[in-house]
């Protein structure tokens, strides 16, 4: 079949390997796709947000599956113009719709949605700027450090976490008075801190039945030792050693089975991935999983890292995501550790330039034993692959163990080289030490 990826990033890269791999997939298109993604298909100039032109594409190429790789085309409602469009609703789309991706679209919705299906969160307080006096008063029954959220999609940005609570309610006041992150801070979700250990569980979902994928961790600020400001993501590993089968069972019993029950309850038909970001806070036997947030997609970089060790054919199990039956596949997992390291621009996540010329990854150079996943690339008029972004490439290695795989990583990307790139030295660290 003919299939058509939205997306342009280190994630779309990942799942256009996978996807090219099928032989179930004829021609692969992604839109916009970087300077990695022609290695899998084709790049087409398309903004995923534009659905009409992403719907005249679709039948003028006769595709018959989307995958939505953002957020952005889902809480956009891209699944729904499909579903509402003559010619397009018979088009599998592999994401949710409008209503399903409110889980990532707004927190109130999703903190609603835990509290209703008795999924374990922190327990919060959503405020408007009417009910202000009431979110002080909830603050000063909290303890610190205090956990403000913008409701709304605030470009990775909207959640503030801050020790005092002078500082809380200045903090609060701006979000809701003086519009801080715009209307994405109309209302703000106010919640108790939780300490722990943060992962990532991926859920792929026809609406009823599901397959967790591989777990794993990302590493989100720009310095080593987790210091500095916040970025798209540095790094992941996969597995995460300690989400063992018992702590899994939790997962499952006690988050996954009751999001996909909530769904059906609340009549949401939701096929797609559902990334449960999740806080293990440690407790007698082990740790306990609680939410810390819903996305309606895949996390990048945690893609790098997660699909390259699913072995079973992508498109066959989106097809059976797309036709309810889910439960008549199995997902099969490789045993290797997976470890993806990002290599960004000078200056990231703060002002940095593109154009670069990349080094090391011509045919005769690129490692053979790592796969190179572009995020922000593209090609300039000589047709060499330049810096396009601040996260610029990444490098991921699949080894028996972590340590080996981290090291592969490490020895691969230093021949993948431009003008100002950094990275972090230390990912998979925290957990290696923890394993200790
Ligand atoms: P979010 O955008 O909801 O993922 O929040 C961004 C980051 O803030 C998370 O990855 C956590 O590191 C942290 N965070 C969010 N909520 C909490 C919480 N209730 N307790 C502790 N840390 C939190
Ligand atoms: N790695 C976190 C995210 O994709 O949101």
């Amino acid at each position: 079949m003919n299939i058509l990826l939205l997306g342009s990033g280190g994630r779309e890269h990942a799942m256009a390997y996978k996807i090219a791999q099928s032989t179930l997939c004829e021609r692969l298109y992604i839109a916009p796709g970087n300077a990695g993604t022609e290695s899998c298909g084709t790049n087409v100039n398309m903004d995923p947000c534009d659905f009409a032109q992403v719907g005249g594409f679709v039948l003028k190429h006769g595709i018959q599956m989307v995958v939505v790789g953002p957020e952005a085309p889902l809480v956009a409602g891209i699944a729904d113009y499909f579903a509402e469009t003559p010619g397009l609703s018979g088009v599998m789309v592999i994401g949710p719709g409008k209503t399903g991706a409110r889980l990532e679209g707004s927190k109130d919705f999703a903190k609603d949605f835990m509290a209703r299906h008795n999924i374990p969160t922190a327990t919060y307080r959503t405020v408007t700027a009417e009910t202000l006096d009431d979110g002080i008063a909830y603050l000063h029954t909290l303890q610190a450090p205090y956990v403000l959220k913008a409701d709304g999609l605030a470009a990775g940005k909207g959640v503030l976490i801050v020790d005092t609570l002078e500082e809380a309610e200045r903090e609060l006041r701006e979000m809701l008075v003086e519009a801080k992150f715009g209307k994405a801070s109309e209302k703000v979700v106010i919640e108790q801190y939780l300490s722990g250990v943060e992962l990532s569980v991926f859920v792929l979902t026809d609406g009823k039945h599901y397959h967790i994928l591989p777990t794993a961790k990302d590493y989100k600020r720009i310095g080593d030792g987790d210091t500095g400001l916040n970025t798209g993501g540095m790094g992941s590993i996969s597995p995460v050693h300690f989400a063992d089968k018992a702590f899994m069972r939790k997962v499952e019993d006690r988050i996954v089975v009751p999001t996909v029950k909530g769904l059906v309850q609340d009549h949401i038909s939701y096929k797609g991935f559902i990334f449960v970001g999740l806080m293990a806070v440690p407790c007698d036997d082990g740790y306990d999983p609680y939410v810390i947030e819903y996305n309606v997609r895949m996390g990048d970089p945690e893609t790098e890292s997660v699909f390259p060790r699913i072995e079973s054919d992508v498109v066959d199990l989106f097809t059976h995501v797309w036709n309810g039956d889910l439960h008549r596949t199995t997902l099969v997992v490789s045993r290797n550790a997976a470890a993806c390291v990002m290599m960004v621009a000078k200056g990231y996540p703060g002002s940095y330039k593109k154009g670069h010329v990349i080094h090391g990854l011509g045919e005769d150079e690129a490692p053979k034993d790592s796969i190179v996943f572009h995020a922000g690339t593209t090609r300039n008029e000589k047709g060499e692959v330049v810096t396009n972004g601040g996260r610029v490439i990444c490098v991921t290695s699949l080894a028996e163990s972590m340590p080996s795989a981290l090291l592969r990583t490490y020895q691969n990307l230093e021949n993948i080289t431009w003008e100002g790139r950094t990275y972090r030295r230390d990912i998979g660290q925290d957990l290696l030490k923890m394993m200790m």
